[in-house]
């Protein structure tokens, strides 16, 4: 059987030999657009959305090579979300995946244009995969969903909204779940789709992303604060800087550790009974929940 790392680089490769192929001809009059757009989708990141993506469609018995356009759709919309999050109306960051911030190279208006390109071109890879057209639909259908205005759209209103005051853990769990746990889901209800899986396959993938998607952002505030800069490749104390009320503020970063364990488990019982071969999604839960970049 395959090494759980050797599959990690087998998808990251798949994942990024195709999306160079989507990212449209250089040499056009909107040429410094097509840059940014390839500046930032080819920065590396660690892939986390589309390896979900085609883990999911594996266990659910589908062709991982036919899901790679859903996988990629995946990772640009995620991309587009990282160019907006940083522009200086948004949190103000200057630095993403180990180089400057995409507005810092290219400007504003470039980057909240690379993003909007970005945002339609996850939607034409998703709809020119490779699957049968109802599964098609349906991807695109969850991907909307989960990115638009009660997914990543609302949530990232909320963070904005609520900074520099105190929040509730109902408040918190809200952003989180709707700015982070939401593309995750639909990375992993995509996979699942994809392979035409069974209703109960599809809700035991929702309870692994919303699990690990809570998680993740956890995670995320906490590295914030006790993160390295360059492990990372982005800022850290951000989101301090920006006063933003994290769980890191809420539970401390012991009690944070303890509800990223939590939510680990949760998401490792939600695969172990739907799926034959669930040891890699079992593994990935875990390297989440102890990641420093
Ligand atoms: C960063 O996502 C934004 C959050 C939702 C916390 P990732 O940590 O997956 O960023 P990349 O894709 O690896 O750069
Ligand atoms: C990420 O939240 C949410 C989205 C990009 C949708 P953060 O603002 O915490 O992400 P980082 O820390 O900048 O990556
Ligand atoms: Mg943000
Ligand atoms: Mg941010
Ligand atoms: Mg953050």
């Amino acid at each position: 059987m395959m090494e759980h790392s050797e599959r990690v680089e087998r998808y990251r490769a798949m994942v990024e030999d195709r999306l160079c192929a989507h990212l449209p001809d250089m040499h056009v009059s909107y040429e410094k657009l097509c840059d940014a757009m390839r500046y930032s989708l080819m920065a590396g990141g660690k892939r986390l959305r589309p390896i979900l993506a085609l883990e999911f469609c594996r266990v659910c018995g589908g062709d991982v090579s036919a899901a790679v356009g859903v996988a990629c759709g995946v990772e640009m919309l995620h991309t587009y979300s990282l160019i907006h999050d940083d522009l200086p109306c948004m949190d103000d960051d200057d630095y993403r995946r180990g180089r400057p911030s995409n507005h810092k190279v290219f400007g504003d208006a470039t980057a909240v244009l690379a993003g909007d390109a970005l945002q339609a071109m996850a939607f034409e890879a998703v709809l020119s995969a490779d699957i049968p057209p109802e599964r098609r639909a349906r991807c695109a259908a969850v991907l909307a969903s989960c990115a638009g205005v009660s997914g990543i759209c609302g949530g990232q209103q909320l963070d904005m909204e609520w900074e520099g005051r105190e929040l509730s853990e109902n408040e918190l769990m809200e952003i989180h779940s709707r700015k982070t746990a939401a593309l995750i889901r639909a990375a992993c209800l995509m996979g699942a789709a994809a392979a035409g899986a069974s209703a109960e396959q599809e809700s035991a993938a929702v309870r692994y992303a919303d699990a690990i998607g809570l998680a993740f952002q956890v995670r995320d505030d906490v590295l914030d604060v006790i993160g390295s800069s360059k492990e990372l490749g982005k800022p850290i104390g951000s989101d301090m800087e920006r006063g933003k009320f994290t769980f890191v503020e809420l539970l401390g970063v012991d009690g944070c550790n303890e509800l990223i364990k939590a939510k680990t488990e949760e998401a490792k019982k939600a695969v172990r009974e739907d799926f034959k071969e669930p040891e890699f999604l079992i593994w990935l839960a875990d390297m989440l929940a102890g990641r420093n970049n």
